[in-house]
């Protein structure tokens, strides 16, 4: 007589749980984003997100060697300028925030170096393009999209990420990028940004809500997974080389329609709020923290993501070298 069925007998044993396990977090796919600040010897907690930093350009040693010891080998790059204006030419400045820190951590010789693309931590208003009658004006915000991707790849970068959601912000990308010789150089597109309450600790952290409206103008609805679905399928055909969702974890679904309907490699990005909500109610002892990132990482991975864009990303990563 069977005393057990087949699926209780691939669970019950360790072993055998771990030899039909599915889904594996990947160390090399982990990419953590990094904040760096104008001025000396920054080190600043960010309030809404314990144990997150903004670092200054002579702090970066300590945020590289962190990332080293933990064996995280990709960073995703935002810049805070001390000044900022309408048109957030800190974005696109030779010697800003950005371009310095890449050409600091590039000189290191082990990091991918990603670059958020975007306008809205260096503009005064907060939006992330230019305004024009107090609307993003896209054809003004390509231009500068376009200054400040270039400005990046002439620091170092090895890929550039485009996060304003202007139209055409892919295609204007690659071709200033192709006319200037960095044709090497690639493409992440936030290609399903969707207007999110979870980005509340990042705008914290770069001081980069809008001074007035929102971001719905340009962000996409989040009932809207078709919508997601075009706009990904758009970057594609604009050139990007990677697919980007986020946030993650409310946004599976999109993350899998995505995964069936491209071949391009998919970024999950978990982002600031995400990572508070796990840390407050751990703090709380409400859940487990290192179970509950596990989980949600694994979740990513099992939906389809190639990439995880993760706040967690060093303790992940010290976390699967205990395991083994
Ligand atoms: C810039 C940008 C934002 C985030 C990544 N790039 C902020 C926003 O759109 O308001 C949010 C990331 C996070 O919450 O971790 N546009
Ligand atoms: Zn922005």
């Amino acid at each position: 007589m069977e005393t057990q069925t087949r699926l209780r007998r691939l669970r019950a044993n360790p072993q055998i749980r771990c030899l039909v396990n599915e889904t594996e977090i990947k160390k090399s796919a982990l990419v953590y984003p990094l904040f760096i600040k104008e001025g000396k010897g920054v080190f600043e907690e960010i309030p809404s997100m314990p144990g997150q930093y903004r670092y200054g350009i002579d702090t970066l040693d300590r945020a590289a060697e962190e990332l080293r010891n933990a064996g995280v080998k990709n960073v995703l790059l935002f810049g805070l300028p001390t000044e900022k204006d309408k048109t957030g030419s800190g974005a696109y400045a030779k010697d800003g925030i950005v371009q310095t820190a890449v050409k600091k951590l590039k000189g290191m010789g082990e990091f991918t170096v990603i670059t958020d693309v975007c306008l809205c931590e260096y503009t005064s208003h907060g939006h992330c393009g230019a305004l024009v009658n107090g609307v993003v004006d896209n054809d003004k915000t390509l231009r500068l999209l376009q200054k400040t991707a270039l400005s990046h790849a002439e620091a170092g970068a090895d890929v550039v990420a485009p996060s304003a959601m202007a139209d055409f912000q892919v295609a204007a990308i690659r071709e200033i990028l192709d006319g200037n010789g960095f044709s090497s150089v690639a493409i992440m597109a936030y290609s399903a940004k969707f207007a999110s309450a979870l980005y509340a600790p990042f705008r914290e952290a770069a001081a980069s809500a809008p001074s007035f409206g929102d971001r719905c103008g340009y962000q996409i609805n989040p009932a809207n997974k078709r919508e997601a679905l075009r706009e990904a399928l758009t970057d594609e055909r604009e050139g990007a080389d990677i697919l980007m969702v986020k946030p993650a974890m409310f946004y599976l679904d999109v993350l899998a329609e995505i995964r069936k309907n491209t071949l391009l490699p998919l970024a999950a990005y978990s982002v600031s709020g995400e990572y508070a909500m796990i840390k407050a109610a751990a703090e709380r002892g409400y859940i487990d923290e290192r179970r509950t990132v596990t989980e949600s990482a694994l979740a990513a991975f099992r939906a389809g993501a190639d990439i995880l864009i993760t706040y967690h990303a060093k303790e992940l990563a010290v976390w699967l070298r205990e395991k083994d």
